[in-house]
C-alpha cells in the first residue's frame, strides 16, 4: 500500500497520531519537521527561521518532503505549511494517502497556548490568517478529512485504518511484508 501522509495546522495532532499509525502498521515513521533539522546546521525549527528566514526554510521542507516521496511504508508527518509548495504536494499525492486532521481553530488555540517552539505563532493574528488562508488548501490536497477535535488520536488512527489499511493488510495490523 502507499505510504500515509498527515497534513494539518499546527496544533492538528498530526505527530501523535503517525506514531500511533506507524506502530500499528509496523511503517516507519517520518516527521519531516526532524528532516529538515537534520538538513540544516541547527537543532531547533525557531532558529532555522531565526538565522535563515522563512524561505530557507520553505526549501529544506520541500527537499524533505521529495526525499520522503521516495520512500515506502512510511507515515510521513508533515508541518503545517507544507501546503505551500504545490510540485512538493503533487509528489506526496502520488506516493501517499493524504489525511487532513482538521482540528477547529479554539482547539489550536487551546492546545499551542504558550508553546514557543512554532515561529509561525509567535503572532497570533497572523497564524489566524494563516489558518484561514490554509484551510482550502489542505482540502484541496488531502484524500481524506477528519475533525479532530471531539475524538482521540487513536480513535483518529482507527478510522485511518479502517478506511486504509485493513482492507489491504487485514485486521491485524503491523504486518511488515504488506505489499
Ligand atoms: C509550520 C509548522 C510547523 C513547522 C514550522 C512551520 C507552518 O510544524 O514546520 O514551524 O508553517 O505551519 P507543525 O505543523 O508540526 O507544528
Amino acid at each position: 500500500m502507499k505510504n500515509i501522509a498527515l497534513i494539518g495546522f499546527m496544533g492538528s495532532g498530526k505527530s501523535t497520531v503517525a506514531i500511533h499509525l506507524s506502530e500499528k502498521l509496523g511503517f516507519n515513521l517520518r516527521e519531516i519537521d526532524n528532516d529538515i533539522i537534520n538538513l540544516s546546521h541547527y537543532s531547533t525549527i525557531n532558529e532555522i527561521f531565526d538565522y535563515h528566514g522563512e524561505e530557507h526554510f520553505r526549501k529544506l521542507e520541500r527537499q524533505a518532503i521529495i526525499s520522503a516521496a521516495q520512500g515506502k511504508k512510511q507515515i510521513i508527518s508533515c508541518g503545517g505549511g507544507v501546503v505551500a509548495s504545490p510540485d512538493a504536494m503533487e509528489l506526496l499525492k502520488k506516493s501517499a494517502i493524504v489525511v487532513f486532521l482538521h482540528a477547529d481553530i479554539k482547539t489550536i488555540l487551546e492546545r499551542l497556548n504558550n508553546n514557543e517552539s512554532r515561529p509561525l505563532f509567535r503572532d497570533m493574528e497572523k497564524a489566524l490568517v494563516l489558518y484561514a488562508q490554509r484551510l482550502p488548501l489542505y482540502r484541496k490536497y488531502s484524500d481524506l478529512e477528519i475533525n479532530t477535535d471531539n475524538i482521540s488520536p487513536e480513535q483518529i488512527t482507527e478510522i485511518i485504518w479502517k478506511k486504509y489499511c485493513a482492507p489491504t493488510l487485514g485486521d491485524s495490523g503491523n504486518n511488515m511484508d504488506a505489499p
